[in-house]
């Protein structure tokens, strides 16, 4: 199931054999949080690449594991966006997770994609997150371009909960989930590079051989904004599974 473990500066890598020995890994890392912290604050991600992650804790939850305490906010959301549509963030949590598990929803919190203020969305999702203490175990997914949430490259890192617009490249490698790319959003709300770097522990998935130029760019690369997850290597607490697809060039 894991075909090599490595420690490169700060980060802990895990190269899994395939996709679901990386959902499985992730899984299991998960409910080992919640086991060890019932009241878990979780920083939960969307994309393709968590869905096995998110299968796994459902069949964890099967077995016994209670997300009653456990608290959940989203790194992001499209905006506008109506959080009831299929394409949101917030239906791709309930479809893939919360619908599935015993969370309360008084525990949910993701950025509204709804809201005619943005701004001040922003905002009120980072107080709202400061005020349960912060997160305890931030799951990411990686942007093609290097991005993190939505945090797309830039000339500087972002600081807290942003309201942004959506590389082109980002806009192109969504629009499989919509009819087109003109239907994808063009912006976001997304927590910031700050919000994220405030994560007691980050777990980030890294899956297909697609990623592995920019999987390789993040872990061994220069720290720049230029690519928003190589931020990573400053954090002391990084672990980061990939399968043997992604790792190919570590
Ligand atoms: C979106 C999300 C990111 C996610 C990325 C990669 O842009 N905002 O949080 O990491 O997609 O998605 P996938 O896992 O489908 O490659």
């Amino acid at each position: 199931m894991v075909e090599k473990q490595m420690v490169i500066g700060n980060l802990k890598v895990i190269v899994a054999k395939d996709y679901d020995s990386l959902s499985f890994i992730a899984g299991d890392t998960i409910a080992t949080q919640i086991k060890r912290k019932p009241s878990s604050v979780l920083g939960l991600a969307t994309g393709s690449t968590p869905i096995g992650t998110y299968k796994h804790l459902v069949a964890r939850h099967q077995n016994g594991l209670s997300f009653e305490e456990v608290r959940a906010f989203n790194l992001d959301e499209y905006h506008p966006i109506n959080k009831d549509s299929d394409q949101s963030y917030a239906y791709f949590m309930q479809e893939n997770l919360f619908k599935h598990i015993d969370i309360s929803p008084n525990n949910i919190d993701i950025p509204s994609g709804e809201t005619p203020m943005p701004a001040a969305e922003c905002v009120r999702y980072e107080n709202s997150i400061r005020d349960v203490g912060g997160i305890d175990l931030q799951l990411l997914g990686l942007g093609l371009n290097g991005h993190i949430g939505f945090n797309e490259p830039d000339a500087h890192f972002p600081k807290m909960t942003q309201y942004t617009s959506l590389k082109q490249s980002t806009i192109d490698a969504n629009a499989r989930f919509f009819d087109s790319a003109d239907d994808v959003p063009k912006h976001a709300i997304t927590m910031g590079i700050g919000t994220i770097f405030a994560a007691e522990s980050v777990l980030m998935l890294i899956s297909g051989a697609a990623k592995a130029e920019i999987a390789h760019a993040v872990i061994c690369g220069d720290i720049t904004p230029k690519v928003p997850g190589s931020i990573l290597q400053l954090h002391r607490n990084v672990t980061i599974i990939l399968d043997s697809e992604a790792a190919a060039k570590l």
